[in-house]
Parts: structure tokens; sequence; C-alpha cells
């Protein structure tokens, strides 16, 4: 029985890892040469992000990239034009690993920091522009800066805003993906991050092309979310 198991795992593992990889060859986050400018001379497209052994154990999973260490202004800390139904907050869980590229600050190729893989970095001569500076595609604004108020606000607990909220839909709402808002859109503490609309390691092509976890046509992503 345990065997089988372990077997299942091993095929799972076999079967879904190369896939991912066949997936983001190429992309804006390939950064082995293939398609932008490289600074991952290894051929090892994940390696930037993600590490077996000697990770960042502060931020998960496996995080083998410098990780943030900016303030960052909130969606709702300044203005008067939001009506938002929850306390604003730091970006935490996976969305400070998507900052730590694109708060337009912290080195792209800042990775392999606690001493793993060090050698990869011997090709690396990035300027502290952060995800702009070794871009090749037609994307202009992927550095999002540390003022997050004017981004789509993350970081917090979806439930929280919806029970205040009637426009937002039931947390058991069934995605275009086939499983309920908090499978598909919200992390393990209930909030949503950028990982809710984003997926880091899409085909980024087509409607794909900002790496989104489903069409947004017709603002299927918004409505998925927001009953309007
Ligand atoms: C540009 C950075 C980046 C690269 C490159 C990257 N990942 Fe990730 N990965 C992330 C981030 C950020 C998360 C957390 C957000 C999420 O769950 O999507 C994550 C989460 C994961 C997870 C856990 C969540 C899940 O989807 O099951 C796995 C497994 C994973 N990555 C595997 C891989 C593999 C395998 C590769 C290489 C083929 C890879 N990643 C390349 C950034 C990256
Ligand atoms: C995964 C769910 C989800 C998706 C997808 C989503 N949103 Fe939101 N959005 C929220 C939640 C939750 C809030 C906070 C609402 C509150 O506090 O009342 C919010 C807040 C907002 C706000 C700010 C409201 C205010 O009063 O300040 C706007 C505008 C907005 N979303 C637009 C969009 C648009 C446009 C899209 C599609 C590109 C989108 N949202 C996709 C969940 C989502
Ligand atoms: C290791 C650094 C790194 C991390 C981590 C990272 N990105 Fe990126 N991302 C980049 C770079 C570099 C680009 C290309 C920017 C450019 O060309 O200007 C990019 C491009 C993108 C694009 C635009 C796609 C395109 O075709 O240009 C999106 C959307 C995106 N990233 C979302 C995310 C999200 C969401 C996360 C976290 C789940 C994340 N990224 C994590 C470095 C990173
Ligand atoms: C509520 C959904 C939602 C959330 C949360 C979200 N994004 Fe996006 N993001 C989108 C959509 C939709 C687009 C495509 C916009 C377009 O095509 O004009 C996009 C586009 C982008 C782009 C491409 C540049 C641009 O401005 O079009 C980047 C880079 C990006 N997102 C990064 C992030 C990062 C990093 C986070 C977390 C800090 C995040 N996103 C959170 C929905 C979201």
């Amino acid at each position: 029985m345990k065997v089988k198991k372990l077997m299942l795992i091993g095929l799972l593992v076999v079967g879904i890892l190369p896939n991912t990889q066949a997936q983001m060859r190429g992309t804006a986050h390939d950064f082995t040469g293939y398609r932008r400018s490289a600074y991952n001379p290894s051929g090892e497209v994940c390696i930037v992000c993600h590490a077996p052994h000697n990770t960042d154990a502060t931020s998960v999973p496996l995080w083998n990239h410098t990780t943030t260490a900016q303030t960052f202004t909130p969606y709702g800390a300044s203005g008067s034009g939001f009506n938002i139904h929850f306390t604003p907050g730091q970006p935490d869980g996976s969305s400070k690993m998507c900052l730590s590229c694109h708060d337009g600050i912290t080195a792209a190729n800042s990775y392999g920091v606690n001493g793993k893989s060090p050698a990869l970095q011997d090709s690396i001569t990035l300027a502290t522009g952060g995800a702009t500076a070794p871009r090749t595609s037609t994307i202009t604004r992927s550095n999002l800066t540390t003022n997050l108020t004017d981004d789509h606000p993350i970081s917090f607990v979806y439930a929280e805003a919806m029970v205040a909220n009637p426009r937002l839909r039931d947390t058991s709402y069934i995605t275009p993906l086939g499983h309920s808002i908090g499978v598909d859109m919200l992390d393990k503490q209930g909030k949503l991050q950028c990982a809710g609309c984003h997926d880091p390691h899409g085909s980024n092509t087509g409607w794909n092309s900002t790496y989104l976890k489903f069409s947004n046509s017709n603002s299927a992503l918004c409505l998925t979310c927001h009953n309007k």
C-alpha cells in the first residue's frame, strides 16, 4: 500500500514537473536565455526562484531568491477614492515573492543567496533596475514600484471583505478552473495574493500573456469575485 502510494507520488512528480518546465520555456519568467537576455546560464528554469535544499525558510515554497526588504504603501493607504472592507497591510505570503522582483528595486538576478549554486551568479551583470532591467517582452509596466495604492489590493483575507461587501461572491463560488474561489484563488490563510489572479508558471501566450490563471475575456476573471 505504502509502496503504491510512493509510486503514485513518483509518477506525479515525473509527470508534472517537466510539463511545468515545458510551459515556462521561453516565457518572461525563463531566465536561461531561451527567449530573453540570460542571467541564469545553468539552463535550469526553476532555480532562480526555487531550489530543493538550503532555501529561505521564511518564504515558502523552497524560495531561492532574495526576498524584498522594501516597505510598501498598500492599496487604500492614501487618498479617499477607495471603499475597501479590510485593513490594508504589508504584502505577505507569495505576493512578497513576486514583489521580490516586481518592486523594481530588488535585483531580479539575486538568487542562490544562501550559498546554493553560487557559481550561477558569475555572469550576471544586471543593474538594480529589478524586473525592468532584462526585459525583451512588450510589457512595459512590470515594475509595480513600492507604491501599491494604484494596484489591485492583495494580502488580505477575502472572507473579511466578503462579509461586509454584498457585491463580492461567496468563497464557495465555482471559478472557471472548476473549484471554489477558496481553493482556486486564495492561499492557505484565505488571502488574496498576486497568485490569486496569476500563475507565474503559465505558458505566457495568447490571453495568458500576462500569466493570468484563466482568460479575462468579457472580464471573466474580475466577475468571478465581483458580482456586478
Ligand atoms: C519567476 C519565479 C518562479 C519560477 C522561475 C518558478 N516558480 Fe514555482 N513558484 C513561484 C511562486 C511565486 C510560487 C508561489 C505562488 C504560487 O503558488 O503560484 C511558486 C509556487 C510553486 C509551487 C507550489 C505551488 C504549486 O503550484 O503547486 C511549485 C510546486 C512550484 N512553484 C514549482 C516550480 C517548478 C517545478 C519550476 C520550474 C519549472 C518553477 N516553480 C519555477 C515562482 C516561480
Ligand atoms: C480573487 C477574487 C478577485 C478577483 C479575481 C478580482 N477582485 Fe477586485 N477585489 C476583490 C476583493 C475581495 C476586494 C476588496 C473588496 C472590499 O474590501 O470590499 C477587491 C477590490 C477591488 C477594487 C477596489 C474597490 C474599492 O472600493 O476600493 C476594485 C476597483 C476591483 N477590485 C476591481 C477588480 C477588477 C477590475 C478585477 C479584474 C481585473 C478584479 N477586481 C478581480 C477580489 C477580487
Ligand atoms: C525572479 C524574479 C521574478 C519573480 C520572483 C517574479 N517575476 Fe514576474 N517577471 C519578472 C521579469 C524579469 C519579467 C519580465 C519583465 C519585463 O520584461 O519587463 C516578468 C514578467 C511578468 C509578467 C508580464 C509577462 C510578460 O510577458 O512580460 C507578469 C504578469 C508577472 N511577471 C507576474 C508575476 C507574478 C504574479 C509573480 C509572483 C507569483 C512574479 N511575476 C514573480 C521577474 C520575476
Ligand atoms: C485581482 C487580480 C489581480 C491581482 C491580485 C494581481 N494582478 Fe497582475 N494583472 C491582472 C490582470 C487582469 C492583468 C492584465 C492587465 C492587462 O492586460 O491590461 C495583470 C497584469 C500584470 C502585469 C503586466 C503589466 C501590466 O501592468 O499589465 C504584471 C507585471 C502583474 N500583473 C504583476 C502582478 C503582481 C506582482 C501582483 C501582486 C503584487 C499582481 N499582479 C496582482 C490581475 C491581477
